[in-house]
């Protein structure tokens, strides 16, 4: 390329100056991958692929690290993350972040309007908009730039998460089109969407942590997190709803949310402008039903007047706006008998409290069991046996306990105390709880049985060694008999041990040995995951499977070099290291050996891996001939590549084997996906 020495800062008397052309070349990919941003989080239409994009970023960060001083504060590569913040800097509000008055009833809805109209007659509309359910945050631009985003906090002064805030990609860094304000402040909500909670839900699953009890919480607790490179990944969303400023040059809200959307915000389509509390009542009922098939939660409609001239004569009480009500959707709930609190213990020894319920009818099923999350939960509605509580469905599946009716006879209930040792009978040890966890844990995790129980059960599950016939109640069955104690147990059982268990007949024992001989086949990375090392998931133990290539390199490794492996951080790092560091564990890798499980990588999984395919997203689909379906992913994965159940906008290449499913391919046409054969693929990654 050509570049002549325009804007060079330096003095030079050649007619290339290397300065500018990097200068240019980090503007161009800026505005062009920022432009690409908006069209895929906003718009949701991108107009290229997820690999042409990966290449312009790459070539961003490269540029950017060699030329520092020119990186962009609009950077798609601030996105990423990468600060940490030791403490959030708490920042008082320009503009008091105030509450909204609450209603259940069209009749509170009714006496609302009548004041309005009492104060500003009867020329005026409303807008009406979700309520959505998230956490609430203001964002400061200056000059077209973000500046600074805060939380709520006591709403005179919040923490300031911008980190954490820029890796939001819906966010803009660099407002676009025109007519801002020199400065600002949006006001919006930052939320879970919910396929995005319940894969993060399964996640925590997989590698033994306690679910999150809801994504309102998720999102505020993720927004609070030190290291926005964690966030980054965690994706969040934001919906914006309202702009502060001095002398705005916009008389209504409505044109206030316009303006704020062109400026490249996202601000909910389903907001109405609305003539008269008939349309407000119609809206309402609309998203009463229409609410569940959202991919957000929200918890009821916010009641704005239109015009800024109204809302100044309508003013403020002390807490809220007098111009603006919130309207609650009823979450179904019911009162019942709180029988006992009792406890369950996890896989990993993480005690979660049950509500045991006297039965109760709720949106359509008997209940009888709520959770109740964590000790704190107990505490702060100071729950006691014998109570009546209130009992709510959300979004969640498994009922929750929201509050107490407290009758008379509450205070003479005893107090509920948590307990501070292992509930299981069998157990009995002292509990721990590790600063900042909200959950207590059992740490005799070799000796504890729903712990050992629920080890043995995640080691022959279907992902982990697939053992047919060792389901929950034969684990049961089996441990409760002595015939196991843990998973190496597994491997001693034989014939004889099992014909006593008469009801359960022959061919039931054979299938059993059987089902338990076949999972010697079971490759490495798989087996290192059912070992039920705390935060090794699958994908996890796949990392250390092709990094280490054998289990006693991964045994030998120090911390140091398990933090080097590519996105293993200090919690996993340190959890695994301890892991290997008990004894316990040694012997039972000493007699799963013996028992011939795959303690090393496949040779034909030796070639080094490489990062061919990184940024690349695949879809496989038919039969192959060089590849097993497991086996083209696991090289794709090898590589670099991501493996894909289902073709979306953000596939790169959907790799076509004999007999591909017809809606796969159609989508591919339709997305303009890339359709490779094997011989293509293998071209890739030679
Ligand atoms: S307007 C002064 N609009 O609900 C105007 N708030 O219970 C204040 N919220 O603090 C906010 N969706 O965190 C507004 N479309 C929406 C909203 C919304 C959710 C939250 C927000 C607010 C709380 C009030």
């Amino acid at each position: 390329m050509e570049n002549r020495a325009v804007n060079c800062e330096l003095p030079t008397n050649n007619y290339f100056c290397p300065m500018s052309a990097a200068k240019q070349r980090i503007d161009e990919l800026t505005d062009t991958l920022n432009h690409h941003n908006f069209l895929y989080y906003q718009e949701a239409a991108p107009t290229i692929s997820d690999y042409d994009f990966d290449m312009m970023l790459e070539e961003l960060i490269k540029l950017e690290k060699e030329n520092p001083d020119l990186v962009r504060l609009d950077s798609p590569t601030q996105r990423v993350g990468g600060g940490i913040t030791k403490e959030f800097k708490t920042v008082v509000h320009k503009y008091p972040m105030m509450s909204l008055g609450n209603t259940y009833s069209f009749e509170d809805l009714e006496e609302f309007d009548n004041r309005v109209r009492k104060q500003i007659g009867n020329d005026f509309e409303y807008v009406a908009e979700l309520k959505i359910d998230g956490c609430a945050i203001g964002i400061t631009y200056k000059n077209g730039m973000l500046t600074q985003a805060l939380t709520r906090g006591d709403g005179t002064q919040g923490d300031d998460v911008s980190t954490n805030i820029k890796t939001i990609r819906s966010v803009p860094i660099k407002l676009k089109g025109e007519g801002w304000p020199e400065e600002f402040e949006v006001r919006g909500e930052v939320y879970y969407p919910l396929d995005v909670f319940a894969n993060l839900n399964k996640e925590r699953e997989e590698i033994g942590e306690p679910a999150l009890a809801n994504p309102r919480n998720a999102a505020a607790g993720t927004l609070k997190m030190q290291d926005s490179t964690v966030v980054a990944k965690r994706k969040l969303d934001a919906f914006l709803y309202f702009l502060y400023g001095e002398d705005l040059p916009y008389k209504t809200h409505w044109e206030s949310l316009q303006a704020v959307k062109s400026w490249g915000f996202r601000v909910n389509d389903a907001a109405r402008q609305c003539k008269d509390l008939a349309d407000v009542k119609a809206f309402i009922n609309k998203w009463e039903h229409e609410r569940h098939n959202l991919n957000f939660e929200i918890d009821g409609i916010v009641i704005k007047v239109n015009s800024y001239q109204h809302q100044r004569n309508l003013g403020f009480t002390a807490k809220s706006p007098r111009w603006a009500i919130a309207y609650k959707y009823k979450a179904e709930t019911a009162t019942t008998t709180l029988e006992k609190i009792t406890y369950q213990v996890g896989r990993t020894g993480a005690i979660t409290p049950v509500a045991n319920l006297k039965p109760v009818q709720l949106a359509g099923t008997t209940v009888k069991r709520a959770s109740l999350h964590n000790s704190d939960q107990i505490e702060k509605l100071d729950l006691r046996e014998g109570d009546t509580v209130y009992i709510e469905k959300g979004g969640e599946i498994i009922p929750k306990v929201v509050g107490i009716l407290k009758d008379e006879d509450h205070n003479s209930r005893v107090k509920f105390i948590y307990t501070s040792f292992c509930p299981e009978k069998d157990c009995g040890s002292l509990l721990i709880r590790d600063e900042g966890d909200a959950q207590h844990y059992c740490p005799n995790e070799d000796g504890c049985p729903p712990q050992i129980k629920g080890k043995i059960e995640h080691f022959a599950s279907r992902k982990a060694m697939d053992i047919d016939g060792l389901g929950k109640e034969t684990v049961e069955l089996l441990y409760n008999k002595g015939l196991i104690k843990n998973i190496a147990g597994i491997y001693d059982l034989t014939g004889e041990m099992l014909s006593p268990l008469k009801k359960k007949g022959a061919v039931w024992v054979n299938n059993l040995l059987e089902g338990i001989n076949e999972s010697n086949k079971i490759p490495f990375e798989r087996v290192l995951f059912a070992l039920g090392i705390r935060h090794v998931g699958e994908t996890v133990a796949k990392k250390l499977a092709y990094h280490f290539k054998d289990i006693y390199a991964i045994k030998e490794a120090s911390l140091e070099s398990l933090k080097a492996v590519n996105e293993i951080g200090e919690v996993i790092a340190l959890s695994v290291f301890e892991w290997f560091r008990n004894d316990k564990h040694i012997e039972i890798l000493a007699r799963l050996k013996a028992a011939g499980l795959q303690f090393r990588l496949n040779e034909d999984k030796m070639q080094p891996a490489s990062d061919k395919l990184a940024g690349l997203t695949f879809v496989v689909s038919g039969t192959f001939i060089n590849y097993s379906r497991d086996g083209i992913k696991e090289t794709i994965e090898r590589n670099g590549g991501k493996v894909s159940g289902s073709v979306s906008g953000k596939t790169s290449y959907v790799v076509a084997g004999n007999d591909m499913g017809p809606s796969k391919l159609e989508k591919a046409q339709k997305l303009g996906v890339k359709i490779i054969s094997e011989e293509e693929f293998t071209a890739m990654l030679n």
